[in-house]
């Protein structure tokens, strides 16, 4: 209730105007990592932090934004081109550009940004700032908002603004987010079944190694680059594959050995972890928290050995939860290079897991791990 009123009040303090508030989650994924851009499936959950923001319309056509976690004051005009300024407001500008190339007809604002999502994590805070602020702008102008099509914006503002050719995952759930439930979703048809969160017994717990997760230095344009190199050569012996999603494990087996071992390699995650993601799906819906677990350990060995995304930090975190009691199963979560874990431990487990990994990673790296236990929240909404 504080959470909620709070950035409207700071919002009336600062302009003397009545804001509305909108906000969207950040997101942990639970299995399928690097699969959205080969068309694959993914499994995230929003998360039951988000971003709020405040805001109202102005008739002269600016958007000016501050925001109560990063400094300074962001201000461009809706009518001039809108171009990248290297700081925190591309997250804004960005899907402000991409709203109004979608020829939506937006008006200027003013916007206050608040967000409870632990930033640089690998739990898409940014996603959760472009999605908040384009339903905000949508909402103040009157227009149609499809959270599809939000979410698809959103995501052409980070490949534009920042630099990332990411796939939909972070910006879909943020849109589409389900209370209760984790999103199977297919980075192809955009579709998704809305899977229950009911862990009989057991809690996800995030821990954030506190290693700045950093997507922008090429690594992750280097690993799309990758795949769609080992789909180039993968057709000369599958002309029907479009994408790796395309391509099954016997097939895989079959050709693999013509690809150079790096891109082997690559293509050796993406294709397995799809083959994960559906059977962690179904090991959730029969309530199998062992193989939901096993999966999870895979999926991390995978993007450490394979897909070469973790980092000393991460495996630490995981290989501690791994002797820890009642842990079912921990992971990397999110793009890599740093950021957290996601863990799936039994409820009665989780003070002695929560004590047992902070006091471990203290005393292996001398960093304190942020560590929580989260719900799965809804997408992107109006709070007022
Ligand atoms: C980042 C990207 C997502 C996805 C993940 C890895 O979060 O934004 O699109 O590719 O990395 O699964």
């Amino acid at each position: 209730m504080t959470l909620t009123a709070s950035p409207g009040e700071r919002f009336r303090n600062l302009t003397g105007r009545e804001a509305r508030i909108f906000s969207a989650p950040g997101r942990v994924n639970l299995i399928g990592e690097h699969t959205d851009y080969n068309d694959g499936f993914v499994l995230p959950m929003a998360l039951d932090r988000r971003t709020r923001v405040a805001a109202a319309s102005r008739d002269d056509g600016i958007i000016r934004c501050i925001s109560a976690n990063l400094p300074g004051t962001i201000e461009f005009s809706i009518d001039q081109p809108i171009v990248r300024a290297g700081d925190w407001g591309d997250l804004i500008r960005g899907i402000a550009a991409s709203l109004l190339r979608d020829e939506y007809r937006l008006t200027g604002a003013d916007l206050l940004v608040e967000s409870n999502v632990p930033i640089g994590a690998g739990l898409s805070s940014s996603a959760a700032i472009e999605v908040a602020t384009g339903y905000a702008l949508l909402c103040l102008a009157g227009e149609p908002v499809d959270p599809v099509d939000l979410a698809l914006a959103a995501q052409r503002a980070e490949h534009e603004f920042a630099g990332t050719q990411c796939g939909i995952m972070d910006q879909y759930v943020a849109a589409l987010g389900v209370e209760g439930h984790a999103l199977l979703i297919d980075c192809r048809s955009l579709e998704y079944r809305a899977v229950p969160m009911d862990l009989d017994g057991a809690r996800i717990v995030v821990c954030n190694s506190m290693v700045r997760h950093e997507l922008s230095d090429g690594e992750y344009n280097l690993r799309r680059a990758q795949c769609e190199e080992g789909v180039r050569r993968l057709s000369a012996h599958l002309p029907a594959i479009i994408a790796l999603r395309d391509v099954e494990i016997e097939d895989f087996d079959l050709y693999g050995a013509s690809l150079p071992p790096l891109i082997l390699k690559r293509c050796n995650h993406v294709i397995t972890e799809n083959a994960r993601t559906l059977e962690a799906v179904a090991a959730l819906s029969r309530g199998d928290l062992v193989t939901f677990g096993r999966l999870m350990y895979a999926s991390h060995a995978s993007l450490r050995d394979d897909y070469e995304v973790s980092c000393p930090e991460l495996d630490l975190l995981v290989e501690i939860a791994s002797a820890c009691d009642g842990v079912y199963g921990a992971r990397m979560t999110g793009g890599g290079f740093g950021g957290a874990t996601v863990n799936l431990v039994r409820s009665e487990a989780v003070p002695a897991f929560i004590d047992s990994i902070t006091r471990a990673y203290r005393a292996r790296t001398g960093i304190t791990p942020e560590t929580f236990v989260c719900r799965a929240g809804g997408g992107v909404r109006i709070e007022n």
